[in-house]
């Protein structure tokens, strides 16, 4: 049996990609499961009439929508044993380029989005000893061009759940981030441009890459066994060595590898 058979799950941003995978692998564990997002109108259809999931329409770059979401998966089912912060936009575009309010975006959804609610829900995952996770990056390693705004999201979210995880290190709660690699999903064609327009098109092709079921079986497994951080990929775990051991490579081969994208800003 599932070790998270029962349990209470809470899935930010599940209208779509990871998210959205994570909710139904989720359901097969056994878990009750309560997401957000902000169009929500897709999974209440599909989910109309199981009561182990509970969908909440939230925006998370909104503190007081962040607090309503929490207080009503407490309300519904009393507490919260796992955390899933997953809901996040990225951006393709050059730093000189680009609009201030793309940058500002990118940490109000990624990163204070997971701040608050992680805030919310914690004293309660604390009392049941649970489980606080971020999906990450490898842009939270390593800093990628074109991505400064999301790189920087996803380095602020590692540091606050590093920082998390210490100080409830004797408590019986436990912190952790998985990091996949391109993965299938919305992200790309969702990405902001320079000037916080949506690109609307992904320069990668999505049917090469891992499937947003297999990301949430490795997420899923990570939490059932609390690993500390995953990093997914063969690429993104050749990627995390490389920058410590060789961080001036690092910086060609990772410039190379994005200028060489279709439609590159780096061309
Ligand atoms: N796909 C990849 O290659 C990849 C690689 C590494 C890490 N990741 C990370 O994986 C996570 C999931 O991304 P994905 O690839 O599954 O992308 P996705 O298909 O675009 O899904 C993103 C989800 O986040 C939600 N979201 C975005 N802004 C939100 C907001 N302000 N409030 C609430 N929900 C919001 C979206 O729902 P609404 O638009 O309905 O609000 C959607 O459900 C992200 O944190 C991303 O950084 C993805």
């Amino acid at each position: 049996m599932s070790k998270l058979s029962g349990k209470v799950v809470v899935i930010t941003g599940a209208s779509s990609g990871i998210g959205k995978a994570l909710l139904e692998a989720s359901l097969k564990r056994g878990a009750r499961v309560a997401v957000c997002a902000r169009n929500t109108s897709g999974i209440m259809a599909e989910f109309q009439g199981n009561e182990n999931v509970f969908c909440y329409q939230a925006d998370v770059t909104k503190e007081s929508d962040c607090r309503n979401f929490i207080d009503a998966v407490m309300g519904k089912w009393g507490g919260i044993d796992v955390l899933i912060n997953n809901a996040g936009i990225s951006m393709r575009a050059l730093f000189a380029q680009t609009d201030i309010s793309v940058i500002k975006e990118l940490m109000d959804v990624n990163f204070w989005g997971t701040v608050y609610c992680t805030r919310f829900a914690i004293n309660s995952i604390i009392s049941r000893r649970g489980v606080v996770a971020g999906v990450s990056s490898i842009a939270g390693y390593r800093g990628l061009p074109c991505r400064t705004g999301y790189s920087a999201s996803k380095f602020a979210m590692q540091g606050f759940l590093e920082s998390l995880r210490t100080e409830l290190l004797h408590t019986g709660a436990h912190v952790m981030w998985v990091s996949p690699g391109f993965t299938a999903s919305n992200i790309r064609n969702v990405a902001r441009a320079a000037d916080g327009g949506i690109q609307g098109e992904t320069p990668l092709d999505e049917k090469k890459l891992m499937t947003a079921a297999q990301c949430a079986t490795i997420i899923l497994d990570g939490v059932e066994s609390r690993k500390r951080s995953i990093v997914m990929t063969a690429q993104g775990k050749l990627t995390v060595w490389m920058n410590k051991l060789f961080p001036a490579l690092a910086d060609k081969l990772v410039f190379n590898h994005f200028k060489n994208e279709p439609d590159s800003p780096l061309k």
